[in-house]
């Protein structure tokens, strides 16, 4: 018996009939089933372009960049819903929604997750999570867990007061110590970024940790700093992490080992009195010193790595903008050469509060790096199901996550040149302004009123219950941290004519503000005038 003849057309004809057919089908069924909602007042669902795991996958590919493309592409919608394997993730892209999140922030609650990531993070162990775990949302009068306590005093110790005014000066006088010492050679190119990183690692650890953490006395922590920091979106996955981050993990181990040898030894009673509270409360919560010297590591990180990313892009955009940089000269020497003399030494004051309430260009070019480099995520666990502003139906144990990248991208709150870099949107000006086109600050310059724009569109401290209780003491930090530097350094780029501002790397799980794609290369050298060798000296008050 002959087999039927198959020409090559015919097979294609078969292999579409009994192969493609029903693969489409299946697709096509699995779409509409996975478009659907949940409930009729269920934000607009995008399904993914592959079925069921799509956005998983385009998380997990391009990282914060692929939620953010599908806000902006979807600029229309204020919230919409993204089907994920077995629940929900609701991304919202509207500052009045955000602030909806946020008042309902018992239903819609951070605390579930906190001890999920710090558990995977930090390495913690089971003894340990069980405490954490306990009392985390605790009601008025219930019982409070270690993460309330915490979280409290860190609130209140940071919070406007005087403590945030001794701290501030602390660490201005430290990183004012680390800048004296940086030695230069005008001739041999310098990463921007390591040289920031170095200098707000190693002052971070004094003022917060004292003379004798860590890092000061082992300086090969550092990198394991830089490596732990760089792992941690792996380090979050926790599959098998010595072998799938080795040197994520190999640096944690190593920082927390050395904090638990400087906690045992009680070095930390040379050290601020925010780490002594925080070990105190630890230990009043049962927790044993190992695990509280991984949990120090935690806010040794938050301490370091958006005051160094924020500080590496304010000066890339000052040094990169030479009339933008005279403006911001001009305003700090202003503050320095207020003739205020400390009577007993003679030393000339910087006063931190000046550098705040009247160097406006300063602050703008503060605020607008902030804006540009953070894409940040508030997320949120829905506890039961809710009505988002009387509108929206979430379900119960789906995730809600703020789109703060989707909101600093938004024209219709900071103008049609959202994606460029311009302080001046944070300016009142008055005939020539500030920057490029004017060359320096020409009429009257002020700062924005802060209800210029909506108050929960700038994202880069989070907002609600995990507004960055750092803020104002990270401000006070990087605002003397670049006016020491202005006054004290000339940087020219180590190729080409200008120093360029790279773009952002937005393709990695943002967990601080976005570092540059390459690297940026400069000659640093010292500025050898009067005005240098007062602010080497200067005593810093509030
Ligand atoms: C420009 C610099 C900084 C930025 C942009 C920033 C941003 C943030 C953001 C967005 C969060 C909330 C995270 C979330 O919602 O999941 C946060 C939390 C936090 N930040 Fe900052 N931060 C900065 C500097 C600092 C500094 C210098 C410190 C401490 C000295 C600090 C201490 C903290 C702490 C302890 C938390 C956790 C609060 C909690 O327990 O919920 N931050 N920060
Ligand atoms: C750092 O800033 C980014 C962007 O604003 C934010 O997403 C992140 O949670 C912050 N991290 C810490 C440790 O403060």
């Amino acid at each position: 018996m002959a087999l039927p003849n198959f020409s090559p057309e015919s097979w294609i004809v078969y292999a579409t009939a009994f192969i493609l057919i029903p693969i489409l089908t299946i697709i096509i069924v699995i779409q509409s089933y996975s478009q659907r909602k949940l409930n009729p007042r269920e934000p607009t669902v995008l399904a993914p372009a592959i079925p069921v795991i799509g956005h998983i996958i385009g998380m997990a590919i391009f990282g914060g960049r692929y939620i953010k493309n599908l806000g902006i592409r979807h600029r229309d919608l204020p919230i919409f819903t993204l089907p994920v394997p077995g629940s929900r993730i609701y991304i919202v892209a509207d500052p009045s929604l955000a602030v909806a999140v946020q008042r309902a922030s018992k239903v819609l609650s951070f605390t579930p997750i906190i001890p999920e990531v710090t558990e995977r993070v930090l390495g913690l162990d089971a003894a340990t999570m069980e405490i954490t775990r306990k009392n985390l949302d605790p009601g008025p009068g219930e019982e409070r867990g270690f993460l309330a306590d915490i979280q409290d005093m860190v609130y209140v110790q940071l919070g406007p007061g005087s403590y945030l005014e001794e701290l501030s000066l602390a660490a201005a006088h430290e990183i004012q110590d680390e800048i004296a010492s940086v030695t230069t050679q005008p001739t041999s190119p310098i990463d921007l970024l390591s040289w920031v990183r170095h200098l707000v690692t190693v002052s971070t650890a004094k003022y917060l940790y004292g003379p004798q953490n860590p890092i000061a006395v082992d300086p090969s922590l550092e990198t394991s700093f830089w490596d732990f920091d760089h792992g941690l979106g792996s380090l979050l996955m926790n599959i098998y992490p010595s072998i799938t981050a080795p040197k994520a993990y190999l640096g944690r181990e190593k920082l927390s080992a050395a904090l638990l040898v400087y906690l045992e030894a009680g070095l930390h009673k040379k050290g601020s009195s925010i780490v002594q509270r925080r070990v105190e409360i630890a230990q009043q919560h049962g927790w044993a010193l190992p695990a509280i010297a991984r949990e120090e590591l935690s806010f040794l990180f938050a301490g370091i790595v958006n005051a160094t990313t924020s500080t590496f892009w304010i000066l890339v955009h000052l040094y990169a903008d030479p009339s933008l940089l005279a403006s911001v000269r001009e305003e700090v020497q202003a503050v320095l050469e207020t003739p205020k003399l400390d009577s007993t030494s003679g030393r000339a004051r910087l006063y931190l509060t000046d550098l705040r309430d009247t160097c406006p260009v300063l602050v703008a070019v503060y605020r607008e790096c902030l804006r540009l480099g953070s894409d940040t995520y508030s997320t949120r666990l829905v506890k039961q199901d809710h009505i988002l502003a009387n509108q929206y139906f979430l379900a119960k144990n789906s995730v809600v996550q703020i789109a703060g990248g989707v909101i600093h991208a938004d024209s219709r709150i900071w103008g049609e040149d959202v994606d460029s870099f311009n302080p001046k949107r944070f300016l009142v000006t008055k005939e020539g302004g500030v920057g490029k086109e004017n060359g320096g600050v020409g009429g009257v310059v002020k700062q924005k009123q802060n209800n210029a724009f909506h108050p929960a569109a700038f994202r880069a401290f989070g907002g609600g219950k995990t507004l960055c209780p750092g803020r104002h003491f990270a401000m006070n930090e990087i605002l003397a941290f670049v006016a020491l530097v202005v006054l004290q350094f000339d940087m020219k780029p180590a190729h080409g004519d200008k120093i360029e501002v790279p773009r952002k790397n937005d393709g990695v799980l943002p967990v601080h503000i976005l570092e540059p794609v390459c690297p940026v290369e400069v000659l640093i050298s010292r500025r050898e005038d009067s005005v240098a060798r007062k602010a080497r000296k200067a005593k810093f008050s509030m």
